[in-house]
């Protein structure tokens, strides 16, 4: 069974914000999925939405099968044995939220104190295994947050999100405030992790050159909206959707002396998901936008090879045509 499996859908904030609209995804044990985007294209949302983290008031709809169980519709209780145990976040910014006065050890104990019929020493002993095994010495478990570094920091919250054993883990933007050399440590311990135990990843970033590294697909997401999707080298490579395209080049190759001396990037602001743009929403800064683009919203389409993308330009693999070959001779 595949381990989750998202089905349209959305999330409304109170003020009216549309912060996600009609996101499918699916994700197999084992297996690394990287969602990339611009800031505010509704990434932390989604990632709050799968484990009903939203704030009060916030509409969500669609379902978000766990296990084939929809997190969305499950009692309270059950949404709380399933939080950490069945799937755990490491949060956007998640080092600084640590508790200043407890001890790291402690702080990872707490969730396997709560989550497991256990004793108090076990789960001492348990989180020092725990930092061991994302390399730090099983006696930092003594320290206090401000004798860590940055980099030790995250490390110790990869280390609670593995504390139950939990079959997906969510890490939204864990390496953004990392310098480079502790970003590449970081990222192959969680890729080694979720390899070895066989847990499924969810990789947030607004860095694709990152999430082409260390996922296996990638899922781009524009006004809250998943516009392409496919295995993560192809999307990064040879991106399809005009989106994916730009911010794939926004990222320089080394030894592409076109991407040294131009650097490309996007014109214009994401939009407010309060007041989106008429049609597709990418519209209003899209190099590729065609008259019928304004009016006409473009669901994804099936490319084959297990890619998707939702543009006018790309051909649906059944029919083979694409709708902007349509357009041109109904404007022709
Ligand atoms: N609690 C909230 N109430 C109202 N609007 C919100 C709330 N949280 C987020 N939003 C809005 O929802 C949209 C998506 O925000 P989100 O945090 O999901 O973006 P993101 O892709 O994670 O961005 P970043 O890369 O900056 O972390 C934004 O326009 C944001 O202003
Ligand atoms: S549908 Fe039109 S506006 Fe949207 S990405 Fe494709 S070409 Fe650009
Ligand atoms: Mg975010």
């Amino acid at each position: 069974m595949t381990l989750l499996e998202v089905r349209d859908l959305e999330v409304t904030y109170p003020g009216g914000a549309a912060a996600v609209r009609g996101v499918d995804l699916s994700l197999d044990a084992g297996r690394k999925l990287g969602i990339a985007g611009e800031s505010g294209c509704g990434k932390s949302s989604l990632a709050l939405a799968l484990l009903r983290l939203l704030p009060a008031g916030t509409r969500i709809t669609g379902e978000v099968l766990l296990d084939g169980e929809d997190v969305l519709t499950m009692r309270w209780g059950r949404v709380r044995a399933v939080r950490w145990a069945g799937a755990s976040i490491v949060f956007q910014g998640a080092m600084h939220s640590l508790n200043a006065v407890h001890r790291i050890g402690d702080q990872i104990a707490e969730p396997i104190l709560l989550h497991r019929r256990t004793t108090a020493a076990a789960a001492r002993r348990r989180a020092g295994e725990l930092l061991e095994q994302v390399g730090l010495p099983a006696a930092r478990a003594a320290a206090y947050p401000h004798e860590l570094s940055g980099g030790q920091r995250q490390r110790v919250m990869i280390a609670m999100a593995l504390a139950c054993d939990p079959r997906l883990v969510i890490a939204d933007e864990p390496t953004t405030a990392l310098d480079v050399m502790v970003q590449a440590q970081i990222l192959r311990l969680i890729g080694d992790l979720v390899t070895e135990q066989d847990v499924g990843l969810i990789m947030i970033s607004h860095d694709l050159a990152v999430l082409a590294d260390t996922c296996d697909r990638l899922a781009v997401m524009y006004a809250g909206r998943v516009v392409e999707e496919g295995a993560a080298r192809a999307v990064y490579e040879n991106a399809r959707h005009p989106y994916g395209k730009a911010l794939s080049a926004a990222f320089p190759r080394i030894g592409d002396p076109a991407s040294r001396f131009a650097p490309r990037g996007l014109a214009g602001d994401p939009p407010d998901p309060s007041a989106l743009p008429s049609g597709c929403a990418f519209h209003p800064r899209c190099p590729e936008a065609l008259e019928l683009c304004a009016t006409q919203d473009q669901a994804l389409r099936d490319l084959g090879q297990e890619r998707r993308a939702a543009c006018v330009h790309v051909a649906d693999a059944d029919s083979g045509s694409a709708a902007a070959a349509e357009d041109t001779r109904s404007t022709a």
